[in-house]
């Protein structure tokens, strides 16, 4: 399989990452900044591209190209993200700051980058679309994060109208809705609240590894069950069960 990987250099996106590359894929990732991994970097079989999604310029510039050349991706996995809180009492213009940067990089850039993927795999045989959405759409989140939780409801929203209109262009969709995932975006909260606190409503009394979503990303993108099109996968440690 041929993979584009977003915010592939750590967390979820690098263990997605190591997953495929693992199955014999092969991968193109983005990050934003951060080096990628020497693993990655030394393996011939990953590509690794610099890009800003909050910069819709460098998007379009850096990113539809990769659709547009002789062998695009054949799976889509839309996993990089930001969690920026904003307090309800702060000024609209910070607020909607917030808002703006939040949408631009948890689902402009991600819906852009489907529609191009989407309309290249239209003329050949189909793809996968994976979006990394989070518990955040189905349970909100806190009110400081009211923009991280709209956006993932609304990447879901997205990966459902995809997965209904695209079914017979052999183009699956699926979202995947994390719990409290082990890495750097999950630190905070490990260190203000601590493992023990966060884990009390989980099934488990460890926080989830990011290995294990690289590994439901790996088989989802085999193409093993591409009529579970639509569905969200819910990762969370039982910490609630729909
Ligand atoms: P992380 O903060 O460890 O990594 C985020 C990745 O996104 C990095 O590779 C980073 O380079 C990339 N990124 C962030 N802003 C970017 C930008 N402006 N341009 C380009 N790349 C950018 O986060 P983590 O935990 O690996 O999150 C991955 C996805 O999983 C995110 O979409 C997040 O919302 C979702 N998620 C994570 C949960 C968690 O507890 N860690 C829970 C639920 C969902």
């Amino acid at each position: 399989m041929y993979a584009l990987v977003t915010g592939a250099s750590r967390g979820i996106g690098k263990s997605i990452t190591k997953s495929l590359l693992k199955e014999d894929g092969r991968v193109i990732g983005t990050a934003r900044s951060s080096e990628f991994p020497a693993e990655f970097t030394e393996n011939e079989d990953f590509e690794g591209l610099h890009v800003d999604l909050s910069d819709p310029i460098a998007v379009e510039t850096k990113l539809k190209p990769i659709f547009q050349r002789d062998e695009a991706p054949k799976v889509l996995i839309n996993n990089a993200g930001i969690f920026r809180d904003v307090d309800f009492e702060e000024d609209d213009e910070s607020w909607l700051q917030n808002w703006d940067n939040t949408m631009q990089v948890n689902l402009r850039a991600p819906a852009l980058l489907s529609k191009w993927a989407l309309n290249r795999w239209k003329k050949e045989e189909g793809g996968y679309l994976i979006n990394i959405a989070s518990r955040a759409a189905y349970r909100g989140d806190t009110q400081e994060y009211a923009s991280y939780a709209a956006s993932k409801g609304g990447m879901v929203a997205l990966t459902k109208s995809i997965a209904r209109d695209f079914g017979k262009d052999d183009i699956s969709a699926y979202s995947i809705a994390p719990g409290f995932i082990k890495t750097d975006m999950a630190m905070d909260s490990i260190e203000i609240y601590g493992e023990d606190y966060l884990t009390e409503g989980m099934a488990f009394d460890e926080i989830t590894s990011p290995d294990e979503v690289g590994e439901l990303v790996a088989f989802l993108a085999s193409g093993k069950v591409p009529h579970m099109t639509g569905a969200t996968f819910h990762i969370n440690g039982g910490s609630y069960m729909i």
